[in-house]
């Protein structure tokens, strides 16, 4: 099948499963433009919270396949890749969180979404890269707090909050690969460019940024901002979407530092292909299953970051 009868037979397949596909920015551009839903870990997890649909298939990563699952257990979630993982949830073995949260008692654990279902289960709230400040400054100021998995978005909120906090010591393998040599190099030659960079790229690169935050707030401040050419540090996915609500600006992907490798692309993100999603949506294949008594402690700190962020008016 060429790509144009893969995209019609996956618009047919999604009718007639009474089907959503929803996928993240770092997903390729045909997979983006055929999802009916396209946003960051948060706006997926809103999104998928309560869907009318029967079938959910999520064009990203395991640990977002399982937030949905979470949050909706008697609908079928597809994951069209099952070996779609990811570096951050990997960083934070649930047995080693387990004894780590039991060493300090008395902390109240936020997580981001990048963990497992096992992670979550340990955890008092959850928290994506768009509302993780607001989360920490939701808790009385003496609270003592546990953050996990990203070592570089956990410091960067203990910069900005200055809350007593233990921070997990994991990181993102696209995030951690960007050169700040390079990316100064470039902007030698890019002299007006803005940077702008997620939240879990090293200190030293969000020293140096002109705009910190989550994919979907970077996608914002791209849109509304004066500036006609940005360096964008983290996964390149989301360039898709800003070069389309912005034709006439200019996005260039911030180097990583092995420029031999496509370091700045997820390869979890990018297991997922239009073929993939069309088989599992034919064969109702690679559902996410998840224990219940397991899928009920995970739910519970998703369920607090849902409603904190809407009592926010986070979306
Ligand atoms: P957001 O979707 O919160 O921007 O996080 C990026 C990410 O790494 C998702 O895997
Ligand atoms: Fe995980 Fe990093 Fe890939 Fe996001 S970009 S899914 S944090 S490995």
């Amino acid at each position: 099948m060429d790509q144009s009868e893969l995209i019609r037979e996956i618009k047919d397949l999604k009718v007639a499963r009474n089907a959503v596909i929803m996928a993240h920015y770092y997903q390729e551009p045909e997979i983006q433009d055929i999802a009916d839903f396209v946003g960051d870990s948060l706006a997926l997890a809103q999104k998928a919270d309560g869907t009318p649909a029967d079938i959910i298939v999520l064009a990203g990563v395991n640990f977002m396949a399982e937030t949905a699952k979470i949050l909706n257990p008697a609908k079928k979630t597809l994951l069209p890749d099952p070996e779609a993982g990811c570096s951050l949830a990997d960083s934070c073995p649930a047995s080693q969180f387990e004894a780590f949260v039991k060493a300090h008692p008395g902390y109240t654990v936020i997580t981001y979404v990048n963990t497992t279902a096992a992670v979550k289960g340990l955890s008092d709230i959850a928290c994506t890269s768009s509302n993780a400040v607001q989360i920490v400054e939701s808790l009385p100021k003496d609270e003592k707090i546990i953050f996990g998995p990203d070592r570089n978005l956990g410091n960067y909120i203990k910069s900005l909050t200055h809350r007593d906090m233990l921070v997990w010591d994991g990181a993102c393998h696209v995030h951690e690969e960007f050169s700040l040599e390079k990316i100064l190099e470039l902007k030698k030659t890019h002299p007006e460019a803005k940077l702008l960079a997620h939240p879990e790229c090293p200190k030293p690169i969000l020293i140096v940024a002109d705009h910190i935050g989550s994919t979907a707030a970077l996608l914002r401040f791209s849109k509304t901002d004066t500036a006609a050419e940005y360096i964008v540090a983290t996964e390149s996915g989301i360039l898709h979407q800003m070069q389309k609500s912005s034709p006439d600006k200019r996005f260039i992907p911030a180097p990583p530092k092995d420029s031999t490798c496509a370091c700045n692309d997820c390869r979890y993100m990018k297991l997922v292909t239009l073929q993939k999603i069309y088989d599992c949506l034919r064969n109702e294949s690679n559902e996410v299953l998840l224990d219940e008594e397991l899928r009920l402690k995970a739910e519970k700190p998703i369920r607090r970051m849902l409603e904190i962020s809407s009592k926010l008016g986070l979306v």
